[in-house]
């Protein structure tokens, strides 16, 4: 992954990738108190390019910002227009969108009221995330020794800077131990989610996930899997399950903006199915890239069109 760029956006202008910089006594970098989004943009078969719901993830980031009480002094369509003009500035026709918002240097206390609120906007070309051998052969998933976030300990329907670091560790964890991915249970016990993904299962024909009341990040990709079950008229659970349960699924899949649909082939060393992309898995994940990247022409209103 090269994060290097021409420009980021910063505060409500364009500057070049080498002045994009924080001072080391910025608040947010101590305390994680700050919010963020990860938003692709793809190419389509036609050459248009168009940043795959663009809408839903500046609302989840001013939700974020909320949960947390954070101003985010610029508006929805101001951050939206910031997403494009980033890509357009890079030339990017696909790629990987970070809005960030965070408090800046001008007091250290942990309440900092009066600290400025910074918001910028890098973009990169990003290939699949867990790999492309992944993506085809299905991933090595490992249950993690760290629990999911607790609901009253964190807020976890945000993307909130310092929350992540319950999903670097895990993340770690289970890359050092040799697997592509972590597993997290909620701190009851059941199935949450993974470090940067939501989590699905298929059981006789059925797609089966944690409910979104649950200690989830509510998942754009998560809601589109949803959205494109039902149109293929793949039935659909919202609800708690075990880790034993996962084992004996016929097929799991992960969703996420960076991971895309990401197959899983094993979980704590057992074979899932028959070891490769379930069927079910293989009929969301086509719809799917044929919708961000064929000729697909279903739901128009997740693609917001730009040109570079
Ligand atoms: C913890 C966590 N769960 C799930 C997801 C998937 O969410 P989305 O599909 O909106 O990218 C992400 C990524 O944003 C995440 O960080």
């Amino acid at each position: 992954m090269a994060l290097q760029a021409d420009s980021v956006w910063m505060d409500g202008e364009l500057v070049p990738y080498s002045q994009a910089t924080v001072h080391v006594l910025t608040h947010t970098l101590h305390y994680g108190f700050g919010v963020f989004e990860g938003i692709r943009a793809y190419q389509r078969a036609d050459g248009t390019s168009h940043i795959f719901r663009l809408t839903e993830h500046i609302e989840r980031l001013f939700e974020s910002a909320h949960i947390i009480g954070l101003e985010i002094p610029f508006t929805a369509p101001q951050l939206e227009q910031a997403c494009i003009d980033t890509l357009q500035a890079n030339a990017l026709a696909s790629g990987y969108l970070r809005p960030i918002a965070f408090l800046g240097s001008d007091t250290m206390g942990l309440g900092a009221l009066n600290n400025r609120t910074h918001v910028a906007v890098g973009g990169w070309a990003w290939g699949a995330y867990l790999g492309e051998e992944g993506m085809n052969r299905g991933i090595r998933c490992k249950i993690s020794s760290f629990n999911r976030l607790h609901v009253n300990v964190n807020m976890v329907k945000g993307k909130i800077c310092g929350q992540y670091v319950n999903s670097v560790i895990a993340k770690r964890e289970v890359l050092k131990a040799g697997y592509d991915e972590a597993i997290m249970l909620d701190t009851q016990g059941y199935v949450s989610e993974c470090t940067g993904e939501n989590l699905f299962m298929v059981r006789k024909g059925r797609i089966i996930t944690a409910p979104f009341g649950s200690s989830i990040l509510g998942g754009i990709t998560r809601d589109t899997v949803l959205r494109l079950a039902r149109d293929l008229g793949v039935p659909v659970e919202e609800r708690l399950f075990t880790r034993d349960e996962l084992y004996v699924a016929d097929e799991v899949f992960l969703s996420g903006t960076a991971a895309e649909i990401t197959p899983v082939r094993e979980v704590d060393d057992r074979q899932i199915g028959p070891g490769r992309p379930g069927e079910i898995t293989q009929t969301i994940s086509k719809k799917f890239f044929a919708i961000l990247k064929g000729d697909d022409p279903d739901h128009p209103e997740w693609r917001q069109t730009y040109t570079v």
